[in-house]
C-alpha cells in the first residue's frame, strides 16, 4: 500500500525519486524490482584475502579427499595433475621457467581465494552445491595435493587464513596512482 502511494507521487514529481535507482528504474521504465536482502545475501559471498568473509565450518584433507574422487577429479585428474581441465597441483618453483606450470599449488597467492573460488564456481556442473564444510574439506585437499598442508589437516575460517602460498610474495603492486607505488626490491611474479 506504501508501496504505491511512493510509485504515484514519483509518476507525479520524478524529481523527487532522483536519488532511489530502483524506484527510479522501476517508474520510468517499468522493469524489475528492487533486490531482496536475502537476495543480495546470496550473492555477498566474496572472501578477502586475508580471510575475512569467511563463514563457520570446518573439513579435512581426508574428507576432501573422498568429496575429491567423487566430484573433481573427472576434470581435475585423481592427484590434480590436469586433463582434461586445469591442473590444480603441481608446477612448483616453476613460475619464472620459460614454461611455467601455473596451478593453485605453484601461482595462487592467497588459499583464501582457494576457498572462494571453489565455493562460487565449482563443481563446474554444479556451482555453489557444496556445504561450507564441504568446501573446507576440499579445499585442505588440493592444498595437501601440493604439500602445503599436511595428511592430517583439518582447515577451518582461523586455519585456512593463516596458510603462506609458497608464491604469494612474488607478485608486486600494479604501479596505479589508485592501488600504490610498485613495491622495491620485489620480483614481478608475470614477465
Ligand atoms: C566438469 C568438469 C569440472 C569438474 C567436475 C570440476 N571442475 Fe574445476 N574447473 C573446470 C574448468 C573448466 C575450470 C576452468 C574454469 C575457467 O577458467 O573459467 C576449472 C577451474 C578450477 C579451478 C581454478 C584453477 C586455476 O588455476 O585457474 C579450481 C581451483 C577448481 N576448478 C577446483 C575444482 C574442485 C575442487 C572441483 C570439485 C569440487 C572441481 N573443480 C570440479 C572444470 C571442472
Amino acid at each position: 500500500m506504501r508501496k504505491a502511494a511512493v510509485l504515484a507521487l514519483a509518476l507525479a514529481a520524478p524529481g523527487l525519486v532522483a536519488a532511489s535507482g530502483s524506484l527510479q528504474a522501476q517508474s520510468l521504465y517499468h522493469l524489475g524490482r528492487a533486490a531482496t536482502s536475502a537476495e543480495i545475501a546470496a550473492w555477498d559471498i566474496d572472501i578477502s584475502p586475508d580471510g575475512a568473509g569467511l563463514p563457520p565450518g570446518h573439513g579435512s584433507v581426508a574428507e576432501g579427499k573422498a568429496i575429491y574422487a567423487l566430484k573433481c577429479a573427472a576434470c581435475h585428474g585423481d592427484h590434480g595433475q590436469g586433463k582434461p581441465m586445469d591442473a590444480l597441483a603441481g608446477g612448483l618453483g616453476t613460475v619464472f621457467d620459460a614454461k611455467s606450470v601455473r596451478t593453485v599449488g605453484s601461482f595462487w597467492p592467497y588459499a583464501t581465494t582457494l576457498y572462494d573460488y571453489i565455493r562460487r564456481a565449482m563443481p563446474f556442473p554444479e556451482p555453489q552445491s557444496l556445504s561450507d564444510s564441504e568446501v573446507y574439506a576440499v579445499s585442505a585437499y588440493v592444498l595437501n595435493l601440493s604439500g602445503i598442508v599436511p595428511d592430517t589437516a583439518v582447515l577451518d575460517a582461523a586455519s585456512l587464513a593463516k596458510i603462506v602460498m609458497p608464491n604469494r610474495d612474488r607478485f608486486v603492486h600494479d604501479a596505479k596512482i589508485d592501488i600504490g607505488q610498485p613495491q622495491p626490491g620485489a620480483v614481478p611474479a608475470v614477465r
